[in-house]
């Protein structure tokens, strides 16, 4: 039995850091195990511009703790108002690696998102003609559409018809949580690809909704039911270069989630490696972690793989909090339900 695996130091290809407080309390806890992250831009207010991200960048780097090292790649939030020459000038210049589409209303701090997909189209044009992929949040938010189905019904109705009208667009859709996304993504061509979450690959819909409602499961999109989570598990661990891995670790405060209206998110980044490592040897796959942590993300993103590396073994059970502390207030660290195996060497 394997005891010991080393890979290329892995990214994280769709993260939450925030900021303030929260940043300087999150952003060790992706550092510790990550080189690079693709950075969210739903802050309030959002990242919009090319100086915005630009300003957030800065903030990152300068609330990294000495001795650690990171790279944030930046985002910019796609708005209907999004001046196409300020994203080819900030992509230009490396600073941005991706647009991010949120339809308007979808999830936490999305109203600036687009409502009128026929307003973006001069953006979304001119990232195909530069390259420029546009990592998006799959769901429909119309209300007659059951939460459960807003994912699916979005390929149909917003991300097939932009794929069509430009095909040369880079796309990723993150977090995927249905076999229909799963499939989709089979069927679609180079510039297609998707990421998935460690949580979705432990939860489906009972572990948010039996035996008592559980905050911190609730995340968007909504775990679905088992049959969509084994067809998640399948696509990760396949080794299909179309799939790699976007925690959407997405730090929220225990009261902002405890609470009438909870926050939608799992705080991923401490213990993702650790998850998927069993992830991966439980599905007798352990060969394709590599590949879905390390390899298929840059590659997609046209970006170098990583040259340090990673080491994870068996030889004693990892420790990791339940809580990160800031001074606000805790945040709680997913719970995968089982006893971890691999430990993160470094
Ligand atoms: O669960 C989620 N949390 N899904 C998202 O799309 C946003 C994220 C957040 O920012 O908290
Ligand atoms: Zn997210």
């Amino acid at each position: 039995m394997t005891q010991t695996i080393t890979i290329p130091r892995p990214d994280d290809w769709h993260l939450h850091l925030r900021d303030g407080e929260m940043l300087r309390a999150v952003l060790p806890e992706t550092a510790r195990h990550f080189a690079r992250a693709i950075i969210m831009p739903n802050l309030v207010p959002p990242v919009v511009t090319g100086d915005d991200a630009a300003a957030y960048r800065d903030r990152i780097l300068a609330a990294l703790p000495k001795g650690m090292s990171f790279e944030p790649l930046m985002t910019l939030y796609l708005t209907e108002t999004t001046d196409p020459d300020d994203v080819a000038r900030a992509a230009s210049s490396g600073l941005i690696k991706a647009l991010k589409l949120y339809p308007a209303g979808a999830t936490t701090n999305s109203a600036s998102g687009v409502n009128d997909f026929d307003k973006v189209r001069p953006v979304l044009e001119r990232m195909a003609e530069i390259g420029l992929p546009l990592c998006v949040h799959g769901e429909v938010t119309d209300p007659d559409i059951d939460i459960f189905d807003r994912e699916a019904v979005f390929i149909d109705r917003v991300l097939d018809p932009i794929r069509r009208a430009t095909p040369a667009l880079k796309v990723i859709m993150e977090h995927i949580t249905t076999s229909q996304a799963a499939d989709y993504v089979k069927a679609g061509d180079a510039n297609l690809a998707a990421t998935i979450t460690t949580h979705h690959l432990i939860i489906n819909r009972n572990h948010i909704l039996v035996g008592g409602i559980k905050p911190h499961y609730y995340c968007l999109p909504v775990a679905k039911r088992e049959e969509h989570r084994l067809a998640l598990r399948a696509a990760a661990t396949s080794g299909d270069a179309r799939f790699f891995l976007g925690t959407d670790s997405a730090p929220h405060l225990d009261a902002a989630k405890q609470t009438d209206c909870g926050c939608a998110g799992c705080f991923t980044a401490t213990n993702t490696m650790s998850i998927l490592a069993q992830v991966f040897e439980d599905d007798g796959r352990l060969e394709n972690l590599e590949g879905f942590a390390s390899r298929n993300g840059p590659a997609f993103y046209g970006l170098a793989v990583n040259k340090t590396q990673m080491t994870l073994s068996k030889s004693s059970p990892p420790q990791y909090p339940s809580k990160i502390a800031t001074p606000d207030g805790d945040i709680t660290v997913f719970d995968p339900g089982f006893a971890l195996r691999w430990q993160v060497e470094n």
